[in-house]
């Protein structure tokens, strides 16, 4: 169907919905001038009803008459009642019809729909619900992706082409790359993805946060690295990767947050010993690396979700593998948690001066709601030039409402003095009122 029928259909369809809207107002008003009607002559109150028993009981005592005026008035109850609900039928229906109006999509939005592969269409929807359904969604359900999918019609439909129930294609790097250019959360897909061939259980807790997971615990083809062997020597291989020593549990992952430098690097019993015992049980690490901000936490009795991209490793599965909770999400997106809930926000090289100030002030604001009051926002190691910190970044975070409870900055060790580059670290409070 081209997209000029169906802009006319929809505009159709809006007509209908408004002369609907116009005869069930008028049905609603002949309903309600009829019960205005009955409520005056069966109200024990209403006058008419007063004089009617009045005049009765002074004419005749006879019962018979009584016993019909009351039968008759038990009647006109039941037809008093059976208006009303269908009256609360009336106006549910009108809600409805509202809901539908208002969400009718811009008939862009159907063009572009209109371009995309019948699956990549079916993915998105819309899908018709059923009649009777709560009305709180509409008559039509449309399932999230990022606005960012619409946009790049080809790699959309080049990530929803494969066969329906079977495998999906090995495209992890694609996918990730799909969800940086805002096309997220990506689409559903109906393909299963490849399964490692020699899968084994998983280490138990606790052993299981210190150790390195099975090599056959995973998919290796989208990776230059082909076993954690080979990611854990990275770190003192030449060349940048993200989070280059993460996977070496037992080099610098062992020690991080241990201890409390007094400066840049805080310990997480110090910075846990800044609230009452036990108050700090939930909360999010952005861009976790590895995961094992979220171990150590564990070992606290601290539940960490930790957010990752699977950036030249498969860190994702690593944290997992380990026991904990990974999610795949990019820094663009809203956190997935409602307001005032989480009681610690840690991040740690993620939040630096290569995100657009005006982002990074919308993620400041989003970490602050998410925080409850009283709820800690621990920034490790931010990094920017001499010149941006007190001009940008002060003021950013002064703005955005947080408590200072401790500042650090420093100069970065390597080239920090010849280029101005600094760090600072924070661990901020949101506060109780
Ligand atoms: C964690 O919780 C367990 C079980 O409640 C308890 O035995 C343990 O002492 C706690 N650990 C810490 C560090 O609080
Ligand atoms: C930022 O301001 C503080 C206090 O005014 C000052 O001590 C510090 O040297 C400044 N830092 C930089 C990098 O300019």
């Amino acid at each position: 169907m081209g997209s000029v029928s169906e802009d006319t259909m929809s505009r159709k369809q809006t007509c209908q919905h408004n002369q609907i809207k116009h005869k069930l107002i008028i049905l609603l008003f002949i309903v309600l001038t009829n019960l205005v009607t009955i409520y005056i002559f069966t109200s024990p109150h209403s006058i008419f009803q007063l004089y009617r028993i009045s005049t009765n009981s002074q004419l005749s005592t006879r019962d018979e008459e009584l016993i019909a005026s009351r039968s008759q008035i038990s009647d006109l109850r039941k037809e008093l009642k059976s208006a009303r609900s269908l009256i609360e039928e009336l106006i549910n229906q009108l809600s409805q019809l509202n809901g539908a109006i208002d969400r009718t999509p811009d008939p862009s939005y159907n063009d572009l729909l209109d371009a995309l592969s019948d699956e990549a269409k079916l993915a998105i929807g819309p899908h018709k619900l059923p009649l009777g359904h709560t009305p709180r969604m509409g008559d039509d359900i449309y399932l999230s992706v990022g606005g960012g999918c619409l946009r790049q019609k080809q790699d959309l439909d080049k990530y929803m082409s494969y066969q329906v129930g079977g495998e999906c294609p090995v495209d992890d790097v694609f996918a990730q790359t799909l969800m940086l250019r805002g096309c997220e959360p990506l689409p559903r897909r109906r393909c299963h993805p490849k399964s490692p061939a020699n899968y084994v259980e998983p280490t138990p807790l606790p052993k299981s946060l210190w150790s390195t997971p099975p090599d056959s615990s995973l998919i290796w083809d989208p990776y230059t690295c082909k076993n954690y062997r080979c990611l854990i020597e990275r770190r003192k291989a030449p060349g940048s990767y993200d989070c280059k020593d993460c996977f070496d549990l037992e080099g610098r992952e062992k020690t991080r947050w241990l201890f409390d430098s007094g400066a840049l690097d805080y310990g997480i019993d110090q910075v846990l010993a800044m609230k009452p015992h036990g108050t700090i049980r939930i909360g999010l690490d952005i861009g976790g690396g590895s995961g094992s901000f979220a171990a150590r936490m564990k070992e606290r009795n601290v539940t960490i979700v930790t957010t990752s991209m699977n950036f030249d490793g498969p860190f994702n599965s690593f944290i997992s593998s380990r026991g904990l909770i990974s999610m795949h999400v990019s820094i663009s997106q809203r956190f997935p948690f409602f307001e005032n809930t989480l009681d610690i926000v840690h991040s740690m090289h993620v939040l630096s001066n290569w995100i657009p100030d005006a982002m990074l002030e919308f993620t400041l604001y989003d970490i602050y709601r998410v925080l409850r009051p009283g709820g800690l926002f621990w920034l490790d190691r931010f990094f920017c030039f001499g010149s941006q910190l007190n001009s940008t970044y002060v003021p950013m975070f002064d703005r955005v409402g947080f408590r200072k409870l401790r500042w650090n900055t420093g100069m970065k060790l390597d080239r920090g003095v010849e280029k101005n580059e600094w760090y600072f670290s924070a661990l901020l409070e949101k506060p109780m009122t």
